[in-house]
C-alpha cells in the first residue's frame, strides 16, 4: 500500500477512535466498563467496520466481537490481531481500541488478499478490571481460562460476571466456546505506549519485549466510628488515619525500590461524613515489576506494614487477593518477526517493557504473542488527554501489514 493511502486509513482508524469514544456510560466523559450498555452501540459500529474490511462478525459469549477473515484454505490456522474494547473512567480514545481500530484497517487493507492463514481481529469486552476488580475477562475467555470462581466475582452492586453476561443477551454457560483452536498461529496486539518512553527519545514505535507482572488487592482497615467532636484524639481507632499513614510508606518503599511501582488508587471511607471518625476504610493496592520475586516481596512488605500500623492504632486489618498476573515475555520468534517488520518499514523504534497490562499477557500460554507500541504524545494514559499522531498510527499499519507480509512468507 502507499504511503498516501496508509495515510488516509489511518487517519480513519484515528476517526473511528474518536467515534468509539463517544459511546459512554456518561455524558461528555469516556467510560466503559464490562457489558455496560454503551458496549452495544460500539458492537453496532464494530460490525460495520469490520464487515465493510471483509470479515464475518460475532460476538461470543464474553462479549468479545471477533471478526473473521478467511485463509487461502479453510483449514488455515487463525493469526489473532486484537486489543479491548472496555475502558477505565473518564478514559481517552485510545487505550485497547487503537489497536481495534488498527487491526481492522490492515484487514481492510489487504483488500481481499488470502493470506496462508485467517486472520480474526478481536475486540475484547473486558481488559481494565473496572467493575469487577479484576482484569482480562475477555481474554482469559479466549485463552480458555474463564473459569467459575471469576464468573462468580461481584461488582459493588452484588451483580456477578455471569449476571453481566446474561445481561447483555449472552450466556455464561457457553464462554468455553469463546476458546481459541490449539491450533492458533499467532496473537499481535498494537497498543499506544501509555508512557513517555517513545515520545522522549522521539520514536513513533515501539516492540515490546515482555510485559511487567502485576499485583492487585483490598486492604481494609477498620476501627471505631464516633463522635469527631467529642471523642478526644487519644482515644480514637481512626480507619483513615491508619490507611493514610500507610499509604504514604507505600509511595516511600516503591520509591525506594528500582523499576517497582507501587499504586493505591481507590479509596472507601465508611462513614463519609465530615463530623464522624471513619470506622472503616477500603484501599486499593496496585504492584507492578518486571521480576515477579520482587513483586511478592514488595506486596508482602507492605502487607506487614499495614499489619503494623493497624496493631499501633488498635485497628484491624483484613485484605482480599484480586490478582497475581506474573510477568510475561513475548514469544521470541514472533517479536523477531516483528522487528524485522518494523526495521524493513523504516519507522525507528525502541525495545521496551510494558508497565501496563495487556491481553497479551493472557494469551500468551495459549499461543506465541507479539506487541507493538505507538507512541503515546505527552506520555498520558488514563485520561481523556490521551492522544496519538495520525503519522505514528499510519507507521504502525504499515509495520503491521509487513508483518503480517513477513509471516506468510514464512508458512509458504
Ligand atoms: C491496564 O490498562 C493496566 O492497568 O495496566
Ligand atoms: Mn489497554
Ligand atoms: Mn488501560
Amino acid at each position: 500500500m502507499g504511503t498516501a493511502a496508509t495515510a488516509t486509513v489511518a487517519a480513519e482508524a484515528v476517526r473511528r477512535c474518536h467515534a468509539l469514544a463517544a459511546c459512554s456510560e456518561e455524558p461528555g466523559a469516556t467510560t466503559r466498563t464490562f457489558l455496560s450498555a454503551p458496549m452495544r452501540d460500539v458492537h453496532a459500529h464494530v460490525t460495520q467496520w469490520m464487515t465493510a474490511a471483509g470479515m464475518t462478525v460475532a460476538v461470543d459469549h464474553a462479549g468479545n466481537i471477533r471478526g473473521l477473515y478467511p485463509g487461502a484454505s479453510p483449514a488455515a490456522p487463525r493469526l489473532f490481531i486484537g486489543s479491548h474494547l472496555d475502558t477505565v473512567p473518564h478514559a481517552g480514545a485510545f487505550d485497547g481500541v487503537l489497536g481495534v481500530m488498527l487491526g481492522i484497517a490492515l484487514v481492510g487493507s489487504l483488500d481481499g488478499r488470502r493470506m496462508p492463514f485467517a486472520i480474526e481481529v478481536v475486540g475484547f469486552s473486558e481488559e481494565e478490571g473496572v467493575r469487577f476488580r479484576t482484569p482480562f475477562i475477555g481474554s482469559r475467555a479466549l485463552a480458555g481460562s474463564l473459569d467459575d470462581e471469576l464468573l462468580s466475582r461481584r461488582d459493588a452492586n452484588g451483580h456477578t460476571v455471569a449476571d453481566a453476561i446474561r445481561a447483555f443477551g449472552l450466556n455464561p454457560s457457553r464462554v468455553g466456546e469463546a476458546t481459541a483452536d490449539p491450533g492458533a498461529l499467532a496473537y499481535l496486539e498494537l497498543h499506544i505506549e501509555q508512557g513517555p518512553v517513545l515520545d522522549r527519545r522521539s520514536l513513533p514505535l515501539g516492540i515490546v519485549d515482555a510485559i511487567a507482572g502485576q499485583s492487585r488487592l483490598t486492604l481494609t482497615f477498620s476501627g471505631a466510628t464516633n463522635h469527631a467532636g467529642t471523642t478526644p484524639m487519644a482515644m480514637r481507632r481512626d480507619a483513615l488515619a491508619g490507611a493514610a499513614e500507610w499509604i504514604t510508606a507505600v509511595e516511600s518503599a516503591a520509591t525506594a525500590i528500582e523499576g517497582l511501582a507501587a499504586t493505591v488508587g481507590h479509596i472507601e471511607t465508611t462513614p463519609n461524613v465530615g463530623n464522624m471518625i471513619v470506622g472503616r476504610c477500603d484501599v486499593s493496592l496496585d504492584v507492578r515489576h518486571r521480576e515477579d520475586q520482587v513483586r511478592v516481596r514488595a506486596y508482602d512488605d507492605l502487607l506487614r506494614r499495614a499489619g503494623e500500623i493497624a496493631a499501633r492504632r488498635g485497628l484491624v486489618l483484613a485484605y482480599q487477593h484480586h490478582l497475581d498476573q506474573r510477568a510475561t515475555p513475548m514469544d521470541a520468534a514472533l517479536t523477531t518477526l516483528l522487528t524485522r517488520a518494523v526495521a524493513s518499514s523504516g519507522a525507528p523504534f525502541a525495545h521496551l517493557t510494558s508497565g501496563a497490562g495487556h491481553d497479551a499477557m493472557i494469551l500468551a500460554p495459549r499461543m506465541p504473542v507479539a506487541m507493538l507500541f505507538v507512541r503515546s504524545p505527552g506520555g498520558i494514559s488514563h485520561h481523556p488527554d490521551e492522544a496519538v499522531a495520525e503519522a505514528d498510527v499510519a507507521a504502525a499499519l504499515n509495520a503491521g501489514l509487513r508483518f503480517v507480509d513477513l509471516l506468510a512468507a514464512e508458512r509458504r
